[in-house]
């Protein structure tokens, strides 16, 4: 182990998952004659892919143009986005056909044809138009997960108008500065939605903000989701069913280029201001519809396909909503949060005041096929434990899927065993929001899987793991990089090319830098660490996040866990466990120690935590990542930043006390 390693590897995993005969023998992707095919020549590859997947008005010459950092894809290409996620399936005989099998949270439910939402896209966009939106203007789509919400964005996609989706649980701030920076000229927006049994409420958020700022927009337009009796403001306020009541469902989808702006998607930054990421329409198609295709192995005749995310993330947009329609596919959209109050259940079980078995139930009654989830979402169904699904007919599930975060090993294990029933494919995506798309991840009739690795880039993508001064690292940790552009790439930061530039293209020349560790094992398997922003620095040694979480939850005892690299006078920083015990489990100073030594076992006694804090919560984000710039807040007993993004404010408070109280025995 050498001081100038980036980040050290300490985990070694043994277990693998060969694809089954069950699965292969029905699978779309078998050969791994697609790997060498798309590193032949990936341009032709990505070509062959974009005119397979989608339909172009205007076939194109030009495959790629790379200036770096600026890619175009197709560029003298046309098609139209929402053309080619509703009305071609139309014209394929596919109008009757299931585009969502919509659920809201108190249990109503809603079931729309692609016939049906084509027809209240074009209505909708007829309703764009008539309040003079055009080509090039923004939107911002402020909504609960309701089906008014994928109807928005692809009205907009229609007619070339760039939305950008704010995610229903952030504030007023958050709706100004998004406003501010797109000049969004619209908010489209609903009286509130149903979330742990209240309606949440979002109109009167968009009125604080457009009382503090966001000049630009003039249109407000409201979704009656929960009847509400909220403020409309005469002029700038309309309800939505009033707009649509007389709107034509007939709206010619314009040929675009391939290069137009589909949307910005805001990622905030743990310190600055959030980042515009853009996204353009022909590149980006392609990629989703390729990898949506092909990573969750949909057969659009026969699966119902579910990604349990919010559409306010990327997860969301390319997955729920211009992937799945690209591909045909009949999904499930559901409102609502995992456990929900019984009575909202219908039929439901009356085992507690609150069922914790919504997904399980939801997967039964529609017989979902595919389920796409976050790791953070997998480690607290292990928490409320496995009885949850015992009354539930899971057999319909053929593929399962993760993002979001580092897996760790165990809740791989438990997720393959309990919701795969051990013989499902489990697939770990990486990316992000300026991927666009999946770029390493199985894929399910090929990859040999070993839990808590996403395994090898997707076909026409390709990384490299470097160390600190950009040397490619043959075996071991660095820092995940990307050689070469791929087509759903982010197009730039909204106005601000030299952010762009900084953040992305500087560190390592002629790279793409994520941001994020990655390791590559012996055989050439890539593990991600975590951000680099998180790596601990313990007597010299960069110790991962990641790793000593997986080992923290290892440990029976622990359900979830979060560390952080303290500050330490004798060790530059030590490691701050937080861990959440799972039900049966009791404190107790042994308990802590045990968990401490277990990480020794596992990683090796430089891994070892000085301290374990025993907790009921962790602050995570809403889409569920853990915000450990917080804990380090609290390690060092300093005041805290800023705490916008925290889902749960509360979450914090019984931290300090947890920490307070493990410290005080
Ligand atoms: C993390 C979500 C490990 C990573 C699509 C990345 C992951 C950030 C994985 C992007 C995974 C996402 N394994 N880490 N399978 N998927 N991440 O923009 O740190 O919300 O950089 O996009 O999530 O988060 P974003």
């Amino acid at each position: 182990m050498s001081e100038n390693q980036a980040i050290e590897e300490f985990y070694t995993e043994n277990r693998t998952f060969p694809p089954r005969e069950t699965f292969t023998s029905n699978a779309l992707l078998t050969d791994p004659q697609i790997y060498n095919e798309a590193s032949e020549d990936y341009e032709s590859f990505w070509a062959k892919q974009a005119r397979e997947l989608l339909t172009w008005h205007k076939d194109f010459t030009n495959t790629l143009e790379w200036n770096l950092p600026y890619a175009k894809w197709f560029s003298d290409g046309e098609l139209n986005i929402s053309y080619n996620c509703l009305d071609r399936h139309i014209e394929n005989g596919k109008g009757s056909k299931v585009a969502y099998h919509w659920e809201g949270e108190p249990g109503d439910t809603k079931t729309i044809t692609y016939q049906e939402l084509l027809d209240e896209v074009s209505k909708f966009s007829n309703v764009l138009k008539e309040f003079g939106l055009k080509r090039n203007d923004t939107v911002a789509i402020y909504m609960p997960m309701i089906i008014e919400l994928p109807i928005a964005m692809l009205a907009c996609a229609r007619i070339g108008v760039a939305h950008s989706v704010i995610f229903g649980g952030f504030s007023p701030d958050a709706i100004i500065d998004r406003c501010e920076d797109a000049e969004a000229k619209m908010i489209i927006t609903a009286d509130a939605g149903y979330r742990r049994g209240e309606p949440s409420a979002l109109k009167v958020n968009v009125d604080t903000a457009l009382e503090n700022g966001a000049q630009s927009v003039e249109t407000v337009v409201v979704v009656n989701r929960c009847d509400l009796d909220i403020n409309m403001n005469s002029g700038r306020d309309f309800w939505w069913h009033d707009v649509m009541k007389d709107a034509i469902p007939i709206c010619h989808p314009e040929p675009m280029p391939a290069e137009q702006l589909l949307y910005l998607l805001y990622t905030s930054g743990t310190t600055a201001k959030p980042k515009g990421i853009m996204h353009t329409s022909a590149g980006y198609l392609t990629q989703v519809a390729f990898t949506h295709k092909y990573v969750f192995d949909l057969k659009p005749d026969t699966d119902v396909y579910w990604c349990a995310a919010d559409i306010g993330w990327v997860t969301g947009h390319s997955y729920i909503v211009y992937g799945p329609l690209a591909n045909c596919t009949t999904s499930v959209m559901y409102e609502g949060t995992p456990d929900t109050p019984r009575e909202s259940l219908r039929n439901g079980p009356e085992r507690s005041e609150w069922s914790k078995d919504r997904l399980w139930d939801i997967i039964e009654r529609y017989k979902v096929t595919q389920l796409y989830t976050a790791p953070t979402a997998i480690r607290t169904f292990m928490k409320w434990g496995s009885d949850e699904l015992s009354n539930h007919d899971l057999s319909s599930l053929r593929v399962l899927g993760t993002v979001g975060e580092p897996i760790n090993p165990e809740a791989w294990m438990w997720y393959h065993e309990h919701v795969g029933r051990s013989n499902t494919p489990i697939v770990d995506t990486w990316w992000q929001t300026e991927t666009g798309g999946h770029m390493i991840t199985p894929i399910p009739g090929i990859t040999t899987t070993k839990p808590g690795s996403a395994c090898f880039t997707i076909p026409g993508v390709f990384a490299e793991v470097v160390d600190d001064d950009g040397n490619k690292v043959e075996q071991g940790g660095g820092y995940l990089t990307i050689t070469h552009p791929w087509p759903s790439m982010l197009r730039g930061i909204w106005r601000d090319p030299d952010r762009y530039l900084e953040t992305y293209w500087s560190t390592y020349e002629g790279k793409y830098f994520a941001g994020d560790g990655a390791k590559i094992d012996e055989d050439g398997y890539l593990w991600l660490l975590g951000r680099v922003d998180d790596v601990m620095n313990v007597s010299g040694h960069r110790i991962s996040t990641a790793e000593v979480e997986s080992a923290l939850v290892d440990h029976p005892a622990v359900a979830e866990a979060a560390v952080v690299g303290a500050t330490d006078e004798t060790t530059g920083q030590s490691i701050i466990g937080y861990v959440i015990l799972r039900g049966s489990s009791e404190e107790s100073d042994d308990l802590r120690n045990e968990i401490r030594e277990h990480v020794a076992t596992k990683l090796g006694p430089i891994a070892r935590p000085k301290a374990v804090f025993l907790v009921p919560d962790l602050p995570k984000t809403r889409s569920g990542k853990i915000m450990r710039r917080l804990l380090r807040d609290v390690a060092e007993g300093r005041n805290l930043g800023d705490t916008t993004t925290l889902a749960d404010q509360s979450v914090v408070a019984a931290i300090q006390e947890g920490a307070q109280h493990s410290d005080e025995n």
